[in-house]
Formats: structure tokens, C-alpha cells, sequence
């Protein structure tokens, strides 16, 4: 649409619009927080003019697996993550985040509405930016599996499972999983699996610390591929024998995709995400001089350089649908030194919400290996579609919210601590040159990020009803 566009607002003028399936040269124009109209020569008497020559005009990234603030369950016992809801959404904001979707947690003998009220409690006052939620079931007991149909309701349509951390609230066995996976099916609400055997890493952790190993290395060699690709390939075939669609998240190796991939060429509805450290680090930075390893300890563990490449295929071809950060973040100093003489207490969580999208530009458009169809795809228009956001969020179609990013493709940036957003006493990426970053970022219209700093305050995001997307 091209021409006259009455009413005051804002005219995006003169960039590249990149959407998940094509580029195309127009102007964005955006009123009452929604965009009104795109096309080339828009003109809009009264509108804010930004002249977006050189820049990426692309919809706001979603990330859709965060841990802001609310308990971690870890193996050191109950922590609160050093990002809360203010400090993490800046962040996210500074990357070109503009919604998350973080994960309320079912206390043992609680409800499920209990775990929503309370992450709604910790997030509505003090979020920068949009958010939904997803509900950790722990708990189903026969009330909870009528309230799992309820959800909806609540405006939550997608649950979360963990096969590991068995000594945790968290671990399901797999009686209770299928249980769980059942509820979820009759709900038709998709579950997001943390899909690593839990049994076995804690008896390949009782060995490794009987032999004495206790650095942060052996977090990686007692959590192998191996023990990934079971689970993976387990919670699989009980989807199947339930009749749930389910979300892999953080596949971290080739054996786990594999599972992934061949699920998906039987038709199954399994979609797979991965996140940003599994390809920006690998296992060796868990052996870092000066317990700096611990920085680099999360679930599933880092690997080596043919599951990134296994990744970056699957990444290109579609069958990782989703890039999120994971982003769980514990200081150096006082949490993850809780692990200092024993590998298995470092709490597991690394940071990613700010660096999630610039580390994809940097690593796969940059490197040839993405386009950046590719990129807003992964970034943005694939978590809006799997998890009930489309077209609303992720996309730059008329009467989507206006959650825009504009993107210097060539900017770079030195990550250190120094020139973080987030409220963690270091960065898992300091001294790495990125390429790619967000010159301004729009929240339903209003400037929410310029040129290094952020603007939107705390409250400023709202909670996002979202609705079960179709299989
Ligand atoms: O190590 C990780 N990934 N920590 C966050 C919790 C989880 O397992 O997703
Ligand atoms: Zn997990
Ligand atoms: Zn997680």
C-alpha cells in the first residue's frame, strides 16, 4: 500500500524490511501502537519521521525460554537468579527482545493458577517488555490435571516437563511424564521438554566424584550426548503413545537432533529449539583456568564443533524451529561459587538474553551459514508461531503490534561486563566481537531502546493471552 496514510504516529522511512520469508524495501508506518501500514512512499502528515537508511527494519525478537527471577530449583538447593524481571528485560531490550516467554514453576501441592499468580506478581510491575508464560507441571494430582484444561484461561497454552535434575521438585519419572503428557494432549496444549536421563547423570556423577573428579569439566563428561538422545528418543515415543505435541528444548548435540529429525520425518508434532552458547562455546571453555569453567556450566552440557555443525544444518533447514536464549543467570561470585569443590553444586544457568540474536547474526548470517530470512525466522516469527503469538508478535504485517527492530547489520560490539544491560556480575561472552546490533527498538509503537540505552521503564510491558496454536 503506497500513498497518503492519514493520523499522527510514526513513519519507519527508508530501510529493508525483513520478515521470515522475504526482504522487501519499504517504509513501516505505526499508529496507536499497532502497524498501520507498510509500503514504498508512505506518507503520514503529523507522524514522527526516522529515516531508516541502512538499517534492518525487522519484528521484535521473542525469546521464548527465560528463568527471570522466580526460584531455580538447583542442585545447591533453592536460588533466585541474578537477573529479575527488571534488570533481565533491559537486557533483553538492548539484544532486540521485545517478549518473553518465562517459565512460572507448580509448587509441590500448589496449583497451577497459584504458579501464573505468582510469576505475574514478580513480572507486572517490573517487566520493560511483553511477556507470557508457560507452566512447569510438578505436581499432577487429579485437581491439577482438570486445571492443565483451564489454562487457556489463564491465557497460558504451553507447559514444561524436566526428565533430569532427579533430586529436584522438577523430575518427572517417566510414569508421571506420560501422565503429564496425557493431561496435555486432552488439553491440546503442547509441552516443553527438558529432555536429559536424570538417572543415569546422577549415577555417572557418583562416579566421577568417588574418582575425586570434581571440576567444572566433568559437568560436561557425566552429562554425554548418550544420556540427551535417550531421553530425547524416550519422551518422543511416550508423545506418541499420548497423542501430545511436544517442544525439545535446548538440543545441544547431533544425537538428540537426529531423534528430532527423524520424529519429524514421521510426521510427529515435535518442534526442537536450540540456544546461543551451544553454538558460540563447546565443552573446553568448561575447562577454563580459575574455576571461570563454572560460567559455562548449564543443562544440557556445551559439546564439540560437529554438533555445531549438526546444529547450523538443522538451524537452516527448518527442523530447529526455535532459538532461545535459556537465559538463567547466576554470579560468579557468591552462586556459582557454590560449586567451587564440587562440579555437580555449580548451579546451571548461563546468560544469553542480551547477546541471543547477535550471536546468531555474528555465527550464522555473517559466516554464510543463515540468511536473514533465516534469522528473523528463528529469532522472532518461529517462537510467535509455535507458542500462540502469530501474527500479533513476529511479524510486520498491518495490525501487528509495532514491536520493531532496527538492525545495523554491521555494527559491532565488544561484549564485556562493562557494557552489559542485565544485572550479573560477568558475561559468558566477554572479549567476543559480535556483529549486528539493535540501533532502536519500538515496543507497541514507543521507543523502548536507542543507541545503547533503555528507555522503556519498569512496567512498561504487558502480559500477552496467548492462544494454542494449531498443531
Ligand atoms: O542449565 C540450564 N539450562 N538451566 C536453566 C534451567 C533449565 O534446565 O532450562
Ligand atoms: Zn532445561
Ligand atoms: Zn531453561
Amino acid at each position: 500500500m503506497a500513498g497518503d496514510v492519514s493520523g499522527q504516529g510514526l513513519l519507519l522511512q527508508g530501510g529493508r524490511l525483513v520478515g521470515a520469508a522475504e526482504t522487501v524495501d519499504a517504509d513501516l508506518l505505526v499508529e496507536r501502537g499497532r502497524i498501520a501500514a507498510v509500503g514504498r512512499g508512505l506518507r503520514a502528515p503529523g507522524a514522527r519521521v526516522v529515516n531508516c537508511a541502512g538499517l534492518l527494519v525487522m519484528p521484535g525478537f521473542i525469546d521464548a525460554h527465560t528463568h527471570l527471577d522466580g526460584p531455580q530449583d538447583t542442585p545447591g538447593g533453592r536460588i533466585r537468579t541474578a537477573d529479575d524481571w527488571d534488570s533481565g528485560t533491559a537486557a533483553a531490550l538492548a539484544g532486540g527482545t521485545t517478549t518473553v516467554v518465562d517459565f512460572s514453576v507448580q509448587e509441590t501441592g500448589g496449583t497451577l493458577a497459584e504458579a501464573v499468580e505468582a510469576w505475574h506478581a514478580l513480572a507486572a510491575s517490573r517487566t520493560r517488555i511483553d511477556y507470557g508464560l508457560h507452566v512447569v507441571l510438578t505436581d499432577l494430582r487429579e485437581d491439577v490435571r482438570a486445571e492443565v484444561a483451564r489454562l487457556p484461561g489463564l491465557g497460558v497454552v504451553s507447559l514444561k516437563v524436566f526428565m533430569a535434575y532427579r533430586r529436584s521438585p522438577l523430575y518427572l519419572d517417566d510414569a508421571r511424564l506420560l501422565d503429564a503428557l496425557r493431561a496435555a494432549a486432552a488439553a491440546g496444549l503442547p509441552v516443553t521438554v527438558h529432555a536429559e536421563n536424570g538417572e543415569v547423570i546422577d549415577a555417572l556423577v557418583a562416579d566421577a566424584l568417588a574418582r575425586g573428579d570434581r571440576s567444572p569439566e566433568h559437568h560436561a563428561a557425566t552429562r554425554p550426548p548418550e544420556v540427551e538422545a535417550d531421553a530425547t528418543a524416550r519422551v518422543i515415543r511416550l508423545a506418541a503413545l499420548a497423542g501430545a505435541r511436544i517442544v525439545v528444548v535446548h538440543v545441544s548435540c547431533a544425537a538428540a537432533l537426529e531423534e528430532v529429525r527423524r520424529a519429524r520425518r514421521r510426521g510427529r508434532p515435535v518442534h526442537a529449539e536450540t540456544c546461543p552458547q551451544y553454538l558460540a562455546f563447546t565443552a573446553q571453555d568448561l575447562a577454563r583456568p580459575g574455576f571461570e569453567g563454572a560460567k559455562y556450566v548449564c543443562s544440557p552440557p556445551l559439546r564439540g564443533r560437529e554438533d555445531q555443525e549438526a546444529l547450523w544444518d538443522a538451524l537452516r533447514d527448518g527442523d530447529l524451529e526455535l532459538f532461545s536464549s535459556d537465559h538463567c543467570a547466576f554470579d560468579f561470585a557468591d552462586q556459582k561459587s557454590l560449586g567451587h569443590h564440587d562440579f555437580s553444586r555449580i548451579p546451571n544457568g548461563i546468560a544469553g538474553i542480551e547477546e541471543r540474536a547477535a550471536v546468531l547474526w555474528t555465527l550464522g548470517v555473517g559466516a554464510g551459514r543463515l540468511s536473514e530470512n533465516d534469522f528473523v525466522r528463528l529469532v522472532s516469527t518461529g517462537p510467535a508461531r509455535v507458542y500462540g503469538l502469530h501474527p500479533r508478535k513476529g511479524s510486520l504485517l498491518p495490525g501487528a503490534d509495532a514491536d520493531v527492530v532496527l538492525w545495523d547489520p554491521t555494527a559491532t560490539t565488544t561484549v564485556a561486563a562493562a557494557n552489559r544491560h542485565g544485572a550479573l556480575d560477568h558475561t559468558p561472552y566477554e572479549g567476543m566481537t559480535l556483529t549486528g546490533t539493535s540501533m532502536a527498538v519500538y515496543l507497541r509503537g514507543s521507543e523502548a531502546f536507542r543507541e545503547g540505552s533503555v528507555l522503556a521503564p519498569p512496567g512498561s510491558g504487558r502480559h500477552l493471552r496467548r492462544q494454542a496454536a494449531a498443531g
